[in-house]
């Protein structure tokens, strides 16, 4: 089988600057997807060094695995896992427990493959409304319409959305499916383009873009699985290592930023999307931040990929000795 993706990896050359990679050096892919930035970062630590990579998507870690295939010199370490198994999964990968990674990158989201493929990520074909980046387990977008209550669809398109027309989709959502059964990404777009008025469309988006961001975030628990995550590479990082995220939405870089800024120790633990705290960041900084703001791509990236248009990165190093 051909490798079916291969797309430019977002912001590549930030990355490896601030992962600052060295011969020998052992790494963690968060987010393997298509192994754009794994394969570059292989070239950083060999020879002698250790990729770690995980993802909870069957069909990247495949396409991904046939690209690394020919790589020497390096360890690889590939899992079908999510950012919540981390510590665990490295605990069983390497038989260790505690920090051993000298660089963690997280290119968070969805990839552009997911978007591709038939798994009703996108409002422009008429799939079957799925969104699971893991396709082994968990709700789909479709079970979720159909046994969310009308208050819960509120908060979903709300708090994960942003979308101000929140209740009116979600009452449109509860009648529709009293007769019917929302199965199709062209029978919601269309629901959401019904409801909301067309003098508040958005000029520069889908009117139903944030609906199925919406959708998105929940069918995957996006945001939790972000924060616990960073979390646990921050703790498996070894003093001097260094953590890269790159976020593509508001919601997605504010846990990013208030995680950072929680384990520099500048800021009380936030509540939402950290069902993990951590317990020595109470008084000490476990972190240094390195972007005081977040990076961004240049025009000419953008130009070149378009994925790029909202990415932000952000970045810090593990401190102690
Ligand atoms: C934007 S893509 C990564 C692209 C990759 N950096 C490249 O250059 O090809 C994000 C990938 O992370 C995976 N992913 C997202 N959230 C995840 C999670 N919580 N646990 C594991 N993998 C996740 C997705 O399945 C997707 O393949």
């Amino acid at each position: 089988m051909s490798v079916p993706f291969v797309h430019e990896p977002v912001m590549l050359q930030e990355c490896m600057q601030f992962l600052d990679l060295k011969p020998g050096a052992v790494v963690l892919d968060a987010t393997l997807g298509g192994a754009g930035h794994s394969s570059r970062i292989v070239q950083g630590i060999a020879p002698g060094g250790t990729l770690y990579a995980l993802d909870r998507d069957t069909e990247a870690l495949e396409a991904a695995g046939q690209r690394l295939a020919s790589v020497r010199n390096v360890t690889i370490v590939l899992a079908h896992a999510q950012f919540s198994d981390l510590e665990l999964v490295l605990k069983q990968k390497t038989g260790r427990e505690g920090p051993l990674l000298d660089g963690a990158l997280f290119d968070a989201g969805v990839s552009s493959h997911q978007l591709d493929s038939a798994r009703g990520f996108s409002f422009l074909r008429d799939e079957a409304l799925d969104m699971r980046m893991n396709q082994q387990s968990g709700r789909t977008a479709a079970d979720i319409l159909a046994e969310a209550d009308e208050q819960e669809l509120v908060r979903i398109i709300w708090e994960f959305g942003e979308e101000r027309f929140a209740r009116p989709i979600a009452r449109a959502i509860a009648v529709y499916r009293q007769n019917n059964v929302l199965r199709t990404t062209g029978q919601l777009a269309a629901l959401v383009q019904q409801t909301v008025p067309r003098k508040a469309w958005p000029r520069d988006i889908h009117v139903a873009t944030r609906t199925f961001m919406a959708l998105r975030i929940e069918v995957n628990q996006e945001l939790d699985q972000l924060a616990q995550g960073l979390r646990a590479a921050i703790r498996m990082l070894k003093p001097g290592g260094r953590l890269v995220a790159i976020s593509f939405h508001s919601l997605e870089d504010r846990v990013v930023k208030h995680t950072l800024a929680e384990a520099a120790g500048r800021k009380k633990p936030v509540p939402a999307h950290s069902p993990e705290l951590f317990a020595e960041a109470d008084r000490q900084a476990l972190v240094q931040v390195l972007t005081a703001k977040p990076l961004q791509p240049g025009g000419e990236e953008v130009a070149r990929n378009s994925r790029a248009r909202s990415a932000k990165l952000r970045a810090a190093v593990k401190l102690g000795t």
